[in-house]
């Protein structure tokens, strides 16, 4: 997959940072001395972080070049790292490994958990939220326009770059390394100005490795054009024009 773009990334910072702000309130540990934000984009997770834990050593680490390059320029002071997370080995012990919205582009899922369980220290603790892109009606209807006979040729596989299970599949991972474990789903109502916004907002996520798999630009606008039209008839437009996009995610945390 391309670089990502963390200007577009972050047009919608508010709707992509409330899910990490919930799942650190809801992380009981009083004073984790190190952490690590696995995945952490531009570093608006791993600021998410910081806030509720300032005397804490936070690492960011991610994959991608671009999205450090934007955390070093937000976020000076703190430790940032480019690496894959699947092959990533430090003699350092996390008391919290942390992964909002990222392990979702990670395959195999059972040998992630348990290279992220391996970092932690002895009472560490791992908390991870995953979007449930594939359940939701927008990205069926992506799925839906990529298997058509005018896209399929060039978008063959792209499917396989999501990687996301069930809740019992996970439970399942982790009731055999963690001693006691919390998991949830949220619907979030995100409230957009308009089917537009809806678009945007997946460019630079959900939409981004099908528009890169088309070969032209007029490809990329009619693929676009196609999406936007289901999503105008599974997205009704509010009163006052607004538009929600109800976003399920699932979140799980692991104590050892
Ligand atoms: C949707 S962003 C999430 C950013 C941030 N954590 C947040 O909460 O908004 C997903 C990030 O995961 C990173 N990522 C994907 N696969 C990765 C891998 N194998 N190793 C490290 N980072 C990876 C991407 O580069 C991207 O910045």
């Amino acid at each position: 997959m391309g670089d990502w773009n963390p200007e577009l990334y972050l047009q919608f910072k508010s709707e992509r940072t409330q899910p990490s702000i919930d799942l650190i309130s809801r992380i009981n540990q009083a004073e984790p001395r190190s952490i690590i934000d696995m995945g952490c984009g531009p570093g608006n997770s791993t600021q998410a972080l910081v806030n509720r834990w300032p005397k804490s050593q936070v690492t960011g680490l991610d994959g991608s070049a671009a999205m450090i390059q934007q955390a070093r320029q937000d976020y000076p002071h703190q430790e940032w790292i480019i690496a894959d997370a699947t092959t990533f080995e430090t003699e350092t012990r996390f008391d919290l490994v942390f992964s909002n919205a990222a392990i979702q582009w990670i395959p195999n899922h059972e040998e992630l958990l348990t290279r992220l369980f391996n970092l932690l220290s002895e009472n560490g603790t791992l908390a991870i939220q995953i979007p449930l892109f594939l359940d939701m009606p927008l990205g069926k209807i992506i799925n839906k326009r990529a298997n058509d006979d005018r896209w399929r040729a060039q978008t063959e596989g792209v499917l396989d770059l999501f990687t996301i299970h069930d809740v019992s599949f996970y439970y399942d991972i982790l009731s055999k390394l963690f001693n006691s474990i919390e998991m949830w789903e949220t619907n979030y109502m995100h409230v957009l100005n308009s089917h537009g916004s809806i678009m945007e907002m997946m460019s630079s996520t959900g939409l981004k490795p099908y528009l890169e798999r088309l070969y032209s630009e007029s490809d990329k606008n009619d693929f676009k054009e196609e999406v936007l039209k289901e999503t105008i008839k599974a997205y009704p437009s509010q009163m006052n024009g607004k538009v929600l996009l109800p976003f399920k995610r699932l979140f799980f945390i692991g104590y050892k």
